[in-house]
């Protein structure tokens, strides 16, 4: 593939400030329309609520059933703090209601912020512009789904996070949390069935590449980029979470190369 950049996507980079070279809750049951009140004290310490175990049966749910699964979660204490679950976004139009969208790429984040905490959609505060950016300067639109460029090929993009609750404070994900969520971001990946997955930040490439990468836990990011990884047969490019290049704008051109291997993998497996 020609990585050669027209004037928009020259412009897409500009943006993005790379230089072209050259306790006790209401508990519900399964069908339980209304959640049943249970006193709890104003002061109660939200980590020690009570919650549900793990979602089963995930891996035979479709589309619909997934989203519903997600809404519906109390796996975890994050769920007593969420306005809304994050599901995901993107893609193209599935043929048929009930199917998956469309999406050659996934982008794989870390957890919702505050701001789609409020929205229930993935990365729509001050990253998630960057993200835009990034996704604009690849050729791909996350609004519309479809790519923009002239004469290119469909590339609908998702973008998912591991954790489909907002961490209070916006801290890092819980082991625990992380656990919890897997079989949503899993199921979503079986179901879309991308051509490639783009980690972005530490948390998404551990979640995606503990079964691959014996020691990611302890490997630095930098460390995981630069190789075209793979989860399940699926390419996986690691590259850093936008909100960390909001701070370390250096390191934005390293994005950037990260960019470029993905797309250099996606047009010649
Ligand atoms: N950061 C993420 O990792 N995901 C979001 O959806 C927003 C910010």
């Amino acid at each position: 593939m020609s990585l050669t950049l027209d004037s928009r996507q020259r412009a897409m980079l500009k943006e993005m400030g790379v230089k072209v070279w050259s306790r006790v809750v209401p508990v519900q049951a399964p069908g339980e329309r209304a959640a049943r009140t249970v006193r709890t004290t104003p002061t109660a310490d939200t980590s020690a609520m009570v919650v549900q175990p793990r979602v089963a049966g995930a891996e035979t749910m479709d589309w619909a059933a997934l989203q519903q699964a997600v809404a519906d979660c109390r796996a975890c204490a994050l769920c007593n703090g969420r306005k809304h679950t994050v599901f995901g976004m993107g893609g193209l139009e599935p043929p048929n209601a009930g199917r998956p969208p469309v999406a050659n790429w996934l982008i794989v984040g870390e957890a919702p912020g505050d701001q789609e905490d409020l929205s229930g959609l993935p990365f729509v505060g001050p990253a998630g512009q960057l993200l835009d950016s990034m996704l604009k300067a690849m050729g791909l639109d996350r609004k519309r789904g479809a790519a923009v460029g002239d004469g290119q090929a469909a590339q609908g993009s998702y973008i998912a996070n591991v954790l489909k609750c907002r961490p209070p404070s916006n801290r890092n994900p819980e082991g625990e949390e992380v656990a919890q969520c897997a079989p949503y971001l899993r199921r979503q990946i079986e179901l879309l069935q991308p051509r490639i997955i783009l980690a972005m930040g530490r948390f998404a490439a551990q979640a995606l590449l503990h079964d691959s990468v014996p020691d990611v836990h302890s490997l630095p990011l930098g460390k995981l980029r630069g190789q075209v990884h793979s989860y399940r047969g699926i390419p996986v490019v690691v590259t850093y979470h936008p909100a960390y290049l909001l701070r370390a704008l250096g390191d934005k051109a390293k994005a950037w190369a990260d960019l470029c291997l993905a797309m250099q993998r996606f047009s010649d497996p």
